[in-house]
């Protein structure tokens, strides 16, 4: 398989101060964000060398079973950090731009918006993922207990809260009020811009998608 090897992005959030969330907190998150890109390349090597004429395929347990498996956490630990730290170190406030356009027609109200988005950070396990999808071009809040569980097809992440309690424990504490905190400091050092150049993205490649699709049926 033609896989390269990923690496560690160097993010603005790094170098900044940001609101209420520590440096420590910031340089730890982004050892673990590492290692998923260490594992990553790993689980690639190992899938590589595999002799796929030979290999057990088992879904009791197999090593094909358990790396493929794993190799799915790992990779989207990458993506899910990748996203996480690259729209941090921004000045926060109201969203803005076509975010706000499309939450404010998706779910009735801006405001409606941001009360779903709190509640789902405190129903998630692990992340909370506001995706844009593909198809139908709606966003939706996906509620995530690991990076690679529950989220769909076609969905592009656009704004992604990692609730995972490595996030806030030591800036918040690890009580559920610890964490409403933390998601109101993510807010704050949130980068609009950032989220908005996603979801251009994601319009722009459900636009190409639909130009050479089949035709609407109905
Ligand atoms: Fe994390």
């Amino acid at each position: 398989m033609p896989w390269d090897e990923i690496v560690a992005r160097d993010f603005p959030a790094m170098s900044k101060d940001l609101d209420g969330i520590s440096r420590q907190t910031m340089e730890d998150h982004y050892k673990l964000y590492q290692g998923y890109v260490k594992k990553t390349n790993a689980c690639r090597k190992i899938l590589n060398e595999f002799d796929y004429a030979e290999i057990e395929g088992n879904q009791v347990y197999s090593e094909l079973r358990a790396v493929s498996i794993d190799y799915t956490f790992a990779l989207l630990g990458f993506k899910n950090h990748d996203l996480y730290f690259g729209h941090l170190g921004g000045d926060g406030g109201e969203p803005q731009g076509r975010f706000a356009e499309l939450v404010d027609q998706e779910f009735n109200g801006v405001d409606k918006w941001k009360d779903a988005v709190r509640k789902g950070a405190k129903a998630a396990r692990g992340w909370v993922m506001v995706g844009y999808d593909l198809n139908d071009g709606s966003l939706f809040n996906y509620i995530m207990d690991t990076q690679n569980l529950w989220a769909v097809y076609n969905m592009v992440p656009v704004l992604a809260i990692d609730v995972y309690e490595h996030a806030y424990v030591r800036d918040f504490g690890a009580t559920p009020d610890g964490r409403g905190e933390y998601v109101e400091a993510f807010f704050r050092n949130l980068d609009w811009d950032h989220v908005n150049r996603q979801l251009e993205q994601a319009e722009a490649a459900k636009k190409g998608a639909d130009a050479v699709g089949p035709e609407p049926k109905g």
